[in-house]
């Protein structure tokens, strides 16, 4: 090629060029400036990917994240189950329950709408006093992920707690014989099972057998009008993990005569979210100084610190644990608390 032939060629070209030059440079300048056009989202600047890599890594749990949350039949058919202990930690010794339970659930996942999710934002509503005057409810009802627990009721609550709820973790004494009222038609119900007589119990009313009775603390429903597509069973992993890594609750089987202590359903929760989602926030978490006997734990009804004398909870530690999580910047509170 001639060097005339060169120069005509570079000339031809430079209008290309600059074309992409120009292209790239205004791409460049409205993303830096919030995207295009549109006002920007705070959860999208929330949603580094690397920022949120960072920070699952930096809870250094020598884990790595999993986003499967629920028990799958496959689990049953495919592979031995290599659970080495019972519930609540494994699944030893329940596998015939779970299959019949898991044999009428229909599926076993999250929504397509949030698994397909680039960056999963999540509020996890605790039922402490502190979320009561809030006014959060409206910000809370933005969050892909709601995630509820227990009883806790939202109608006539929906100023400081919304109305959505995605997820909604509990167990047979801690369940409501009416999902309904509190709940939207989609609410996943996500059994915690912590002993046998938990997936028996819901065995019992899937396949409407006459209910046992005994074996509860507290008298669960024995009517439970949910619907068996929205059930799900939390995968024992998530306890296990909560208890050993995360608050680091040692030994996992107690000796005999010892009381045994579990995680409560909410920092429970709060691990679960940790591990699904990229966004943690949390609201309604802590305890009264349990010198205040007389104060309301609850954003509802007339619970006081008496009420959890006999749990079967560390709440010290857990208090301790949501404070370090706070301190690292894995979890961000929504209301100021003490
Ligand atoms: C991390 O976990 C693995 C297996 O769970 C274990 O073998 C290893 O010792 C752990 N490392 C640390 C630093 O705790
Ligand atoms: C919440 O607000 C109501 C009405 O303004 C007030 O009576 C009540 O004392 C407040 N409760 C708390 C815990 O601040
Ligand atoms: C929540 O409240 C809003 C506003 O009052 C309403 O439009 C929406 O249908 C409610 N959602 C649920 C699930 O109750």
């Amino acid at each position: 090629m001639t060097l005339k032939a060169a120069k005509t060629w570079f000339l031809r070209l430079l209008p290309v060029v600059l074309f992409f030059i120009c292209y790239y440079c205004s791409q460049f300048y409205f993303e830096s400036d919030g995207g295009s056009g549109k006002s920007p989202q705070p959860t999208v600047s929330l949603c580094h990917s690397y920022r949120m890599k960072r920070k699952w890594e930096s809870l250094k749990l020598n884990m790595s994240r999993k986003t499967e949350l629920f028990l799958k039949l496959e689990d049953f058919f495919w592979r031995e189950h290599l659970s080495a202990e019972a519930l609540p930690y494994g699944i030893k010794g329940s596998e015939l329950l779970l299959l019949k339970v898991l044999a009428v659930t229909s599926s076993f996942t999250m929504p397509a709408n949030i698994e397909s999710l680039d960056c999963r934002t999540c509020a996890v509503i605790g039922n402490g006093f502190s979320i009561k005057n809030s006014s959060l409810g409206e910000i809370i009802n933005k969050y892909d992920v709601v995630i509820r627990l227990n009883d806790a009721p939202v109608r006539g609550y929906e100023e400081d707690v919304g109305n959505k709820t995605t997820l909604r973790l509990f167990y047979p004494e801690s369940a409501s014989y009416n999902p309904g009222i509190h709940n939207d038609p989609d609410t996943l119900q996500v059994l915690v099972p912590f002993k046998q007589q938990d997936l028996r119990w819901l065995k019992e009313i899937l396949y409407d057998e006459k209910r046992v009775r005994n074996g509860f603390w507290k008298p669960p429903p024995q009517i439970w009008l949910g619907r068996a597509s929205q059930i799900r069973v939390l995968d024992p992993y998530f306890l296990r993990l909560t208890a050993s890594k995360l608050l680091q609750i040692i030994p996992l089987q107690p000796r005999r005569q010892q009381k045994p202590v579990h995680p409560t359903t909410g920092i429970l929760a709060v691990f679960v979210a940790l591990n699904y989602c990229d966004v943690v926030h949390v609201a309604g978490f802590g305890y009264p100084e349990s010198r205040n006997q007389k104060q309301p734990i609850h954003y509802y009804g007339k619970d006081t610190m008496r009420s959890m004398k006999n749990s079967y909870h560390d709440l010290n530690q857990e208090a301790l644990v949501l404070k370090r999580l706070e301190d690292q910047g894995a979890i961000l509170y929504l209301h100021p608390h003490s």
